[in-house]
């Protein structure tokens, strides 16, 4: 880039859009600590003056919150990001300058290599810097292709703004708090240990402060997540140290909070206490997603997963003993290397053995620095597309099953909003499916004892018995 394009680019951007008029369009991608995080800057970017922009092309500020946990995902940034350059390149031509961001775990793994491949990026942040965007955005339009994406030792959670009553109502009923961030666990085909950096757990305090201003402004629902979160170990005020189970019941103890959930954890840290909060707290959902990843124990030990199948199925009976009406979910993976027909059919086996309410299935993605990726043995494509076309025959027909034995229960929906026809709502099971039911708008924020009368092909019918809360 020469230097008087620079200049250019550092002269347009210095007279953005009037700040009254300033507009932000976060796209977030990947798992669900991303949505938090592009939530949270939504929260920096509306402290700083913009607006939602419900547009990409009215956006001064765009960001893209990226995941790089498989190939294709990060790949899909880079295509996202061409189509970007030309809606930069037109609003330039129209005398209107854009910010674009790169956010969230491409941009930590990748850094300024993203600049080398899409010039017209502005700001590469990592998961763990995003606090600082204000800054990084100011610092783009006097030099554009800002990089952070360093771990730095202050907190970002202690810097980064308080949601206001009004973003969280517009956001909805069920909400997503980080609670924990980061993996020791180094699963050797994973990049979050490298992506997301350390374990680090959040106060309690500082948790059930966040989520008592949710439930302030009519949230209902919170999500506790952490990459690996039933590692949490956070300290209480007086410097206890406190588990997953502990922040739990904290949470449900918060005024207002009808339930909770947790996600995702990793079978090794599924600690009695924790087993013990789905016996003890009502208002902890009976759905508990525990990835697998495979049900070789061959190739669990060269995944270095630190269980074996025997742990998994006993886990899973153990937490139906102390809940019996619990669901399990589940991530797989297929082809990973050196993995054989005999390996497969065991993963099968598993899942027939646990019978899953739902579960998610993925070919394996060598992952550049991953000790899996240098392994040998690594499965041909077709293979892998076989597999996977295989357990998903598998998975789906368990989702299907689920669905239908729950015709003629009864259980408590959290309506969410409304549905598509006019006096319907919809609204989320304890087991994550979608429920419509006829009911009023008023529906929306309560949750009511629902019987299900009906299956559709995405979702359940059900019927308001009453509302519980
Ligand atoms: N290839 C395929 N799937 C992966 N996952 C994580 N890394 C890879 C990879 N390299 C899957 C795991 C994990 C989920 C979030 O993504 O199943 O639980
Ligand atoms: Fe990745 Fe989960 Fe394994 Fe951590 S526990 S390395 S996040 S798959």
């Amino acid at each position: 880039m020469s230097e008087s394009f620079v200049l250019e680019d550092a002269r347009e951007s210095a007279s953005p859009a009037r700040d009254e008029d300033r507009r932000v369009f976060i796209k977030s991608f990947g798992c669900q600590m991303n949505v938090y995080d592009a939530e949270r800057m939504a929260d920096i970017a509306a402290e700083e003056g913009y607006r939602e922009a419900h547009a990409v092309e009215d956006a001064d500020l765009i960001v893209l919150n990226t995941c790089h946990i498989r190939e294709r995902a990060s790949e899909k940034i880079y295509s996202e990001l061409g189509k970007l350059r030309e809606l930069k390149d037109e609003r330039r031509r129209a005398g209107r300058g854009t910010t674009l961001v790169v956010a969230g775990c491409v941009a930590q793994a990748e850094g300024a290599e993203i600049l080398r491949r899409q010039p017209a990026v502005d700001v590469v942040v990592g998961p763990q810097s995003y606090h600082r965007l204000p800054e990084l955005v100011r610092e783009a339009r006097l030099r554009p292709g800002v990089v952070a994406a360093d771990f730095p030792a202050e907190d970002k959670f202690a810097h980064l703004p308080i949601s206001t009553p009004g973003a969280i109502r517009r956001r909805g009923v069920a909400a997503f708090v980080t609670v924990q961030e980061g993996c020791d666990k180094f699963c050797s085909f994973c990049v979050v240990p490298y992506t997301r950096g350390a374990e680090a757990s959040r106060p309690v305090r500082a948790v059930v402060d966040e989520i008592a201003r949710l439930a302030s402004a009519g949230v209902r629902e919170v999500t506790l997540l952490g990459q690996n979160v039933n590692a949490y170990h956070g300290l209480s005020e007086d410097g206890r140290g406190v588990g997953l189970a502990g922040l739990i019941r904290a949470a449900a103890a918060v005024p207002g909070i009808a339930r909770v959930r947790y996600a995702t954890s990793h079978p090794d840290d599924m600690s009695d206490d924790l087993i013990a909060a789905h016996r003890d707290v009502a208002a902890l959902a009976p759905f508990l997603h525990l990835p697998v990843q495979s049900g070789s124990d061959r190739l669990l030990k060269a995944m270095n997963r630190r269980h074996r199948v025997a742990d998994y199925l006993d886990i899973v009976a153990r937490v139906r003993a102390a809940r019996p009406d619990i669901a399990f979910s589940s991530d797989f993976i297929v082809g990973y290397p050196g993995e054989t027909d005999a390996d497969f059919e065991a993963t099968l086996a598993l899942v027939r053995a646990v019978a899953f309410a739902s579960a998610y299935a993925f070919k394996y993605s060598a992952r550049p620095g991953t000790p899996a990726a240098e392994a040998p043995g690594q499965i041909d494509a077709a293979t892998k597309a076989q597999r996977l076309a295989r357990l998903q025959v598998l998975i789906e027909a368990q989702l299907q099953a689920f669905n239908r034995a729950t015709v003629g229960r009864r259980f408590e929906v959290l309506f969410e909003k409304p549905g598509r026809r006019e006096g319907q709502v919809i609204g989320r099971s304890p087991y994550m499916q979608a429920v419509f039911a006829d009911g009023p708008r008023s529906l929306i924020g309560v949750m009511a004892e629902v019987e299900i009368i009906g299956l559709e092909p995405h979702s359940l019918r059900g019927r308001v018995v009453s509302p519980a809360s």
